[in-house]
């Protein structure tokens, strides 16, 4: 284990790697489409309510545990538990970063693909036509050469940033990066709001209707409150490893939180104004990013230029998203094997490539090993970490401060940085037991769900 482990170079710095870390792909596809559809302004409510608890609760116990021991998840919890099994968490993190990024990679290559085809004009022979739109994505996605080989290039470009080290590389791209996303995003919204029709498209994101909201929409703002935050794997323990004692955990995180759901909702603003104002269909998921949006936008004055900036803006938001993911398996091969981070960066660079070529061949381009689970082996490893991995991972991480490593000891850590603010240990422990409760019922929900086809709740 080296001495001399590198630093953030400013507060600033770090903020906007983290913030980096949780602006992704869910942002701009996952939230507006979901706030939509489950009661609007409603659904918003719960999920501010469950990023507040759960979301605030587990970043803050994440960062703290990175920064007192300065190591990444495995390391961090052998060394504040030795020789007990908790170490077993962190390698959960480390198999959850395999997992999730070889899909987020193949993603991310679409967003690369969709960015030429924008400047190229492809899009203006999809104008109005969503049908149209849908049977290129299709093809695209489920042909085989194609999506591997923007996939590749968008790997090449993570491991590209991580090599260059925290400070030199993620921080340094963070900072040029989160900015560009956030003012690319405020003119696409303006842009939106001034369409006529666009009102139309605030109403349906933002005024509650609480008819629409039902459980699972509840059970889905909690899910989507760990995913959007990148918790339960130990990226905020790996980047908070990188922070000194000056730092204040609890303000960082609240930054962290209050730029992750900003942005989501100026995307959600950005978009759904678009869409109404243009009178489309207000779809789901992937299908509202790569069809409906495509077929929109070349009926916009200067579409062109309006959707390459949209794509470029997701780009950079899944690959602020990506390097975050990378670093925790980059952390794991330097701070636990003595690696350099050259070669851990390149060896497992390669190896989550790899996988997530057969993320994408699964999608229709030849191979698919995961048939025998009647799912793609791409949706196979979406469902697995975002429904499993990622709140085990986080519901653990709230267990092991208040079982083992004690909320005395956790608030000493906490406190550094904070100038004497005061926090009560009671309060912060009531959070944390409530949102491992919160959570370990969803998990238990999902199971039961899965094995008798009835939910508890939702
Ligand atoms: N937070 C990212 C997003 O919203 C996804 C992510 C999950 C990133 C887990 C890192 C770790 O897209």
């Amino acid at each position: 284990m080296s001495n001399e482990r590198e630093q953030w170079g400013s507060k600033l710095g770090f903020i906007f790697a983290a913030a980096g870390s949780a602006v992704g792909i869910g942002n701009i596809w996952k939230f507006p489409s979901m706030a939509g559809e489950n009661g609007g302004g409603a659904f918003t409510i719960i999920y501010l309510i469950c990023i507040l608890i759960v979301g605030l609760s587990i970043v803050i116990a994440e960062l703290v545990i990175g920064r007192k021991t300065q190591l990444s998840p495995v390391g961090a919890f052998e060394k504040i538990a030795p020789n007990s099994n908790w170490k077993w968490v962190g390698f959960l993190g480390v198999a959850s970063a395999f997992v999730i990024l070889s899909f987020y990679g193949v993603v991310g290559g679409w967003i690369l693909k969709y960015i030429i085809d924008s400047l190229f004009g492809e899009f203006s022979n999809l104008s109005g036509n969503p049908a149209a739109a849908g049977e290129v994505f299709n093809a695209f996605i489920t042909s085989s050469l194609g999506p591997v080989f923007y996939q590749i290039i968008f790997m090449s470009l993570c491991i590209f940033v991580i090599i260059q080290g925290v400070k030199g590389g993620i921080e340094k791209w963070s900072k040029i990066m989160m900015p560009v996303i956030i003012v690319l995003l405020g003119v696409l919204a303006i842009r939106g709001i001034t369409l006529d029709g666009g009102m139309q498209g605030l109403s349906f994101l933002f005024k509650p209707r609480f008819e629409d909201l039902t459980a699972s929409s509840i059970v889905l703002a909690l899910g989507h409150s760990f995913f959007t935050v990148s918790l339960g794997m130990g990226t905020m323990i790996t980047y908070g490893s990188y922070l000194n004692k000056k730092q204040n955990l609890l303000s960082s995180a609240l930054w962290v939180i209050f730029l992750d759901t900003a942005i989501a909702m100026l995307a959600g603003v950005a978009i759904f104004t678009t869409v109404f104002a243009l009178g489309a269909n207000p779809a789901e998921g992937p299908g509202l990013i790569f069809i409906i949006l495509p077929s929109i936008f070349p009926q916009l004055a200067g579409g062109i230029l309006w959707s390459t900036l949209f794509f470029i803006l997701l780009f950079m938001a899944a690959l602020t998203s990506a390097i975050s993911i990378l670093e925790v398996v980059t952390a794991y091969f330097i701070d636990q094997k003595g690696w350099s981070r050259k070669k851990a960066t390149l060896q497992f660079g390669s190896v989550i490539t790899i996988v997530g070529v057969f993320c994408s061949l699964s999608l229709g381009g030849g191979i698919n090993i995961a048939a025998p689970l009647g799912m793609s082996f791409f949706d196979a490893m979406d469902y697995l970490s975002s429904k499993y991995m990622l709140p085990i991972g986080g519901m653990l991480t709230a267990i092991f401060i208040i079982k083992k490593w004690g909320i005395k000891d956790y608030m000493i850590e906490l406190r550094k940085g904070m100038n004497g603010a005061t926090v009560q240990d009671g309060l912060v422990k009531v959070f944390l037991i409530v949102a491992a409760s919160i959570v370990a019922f969803i998990i238990f929900n999902e199971i039961y769900f899965t094995t008798t086809g009835k939910a508890l709740i939702g």
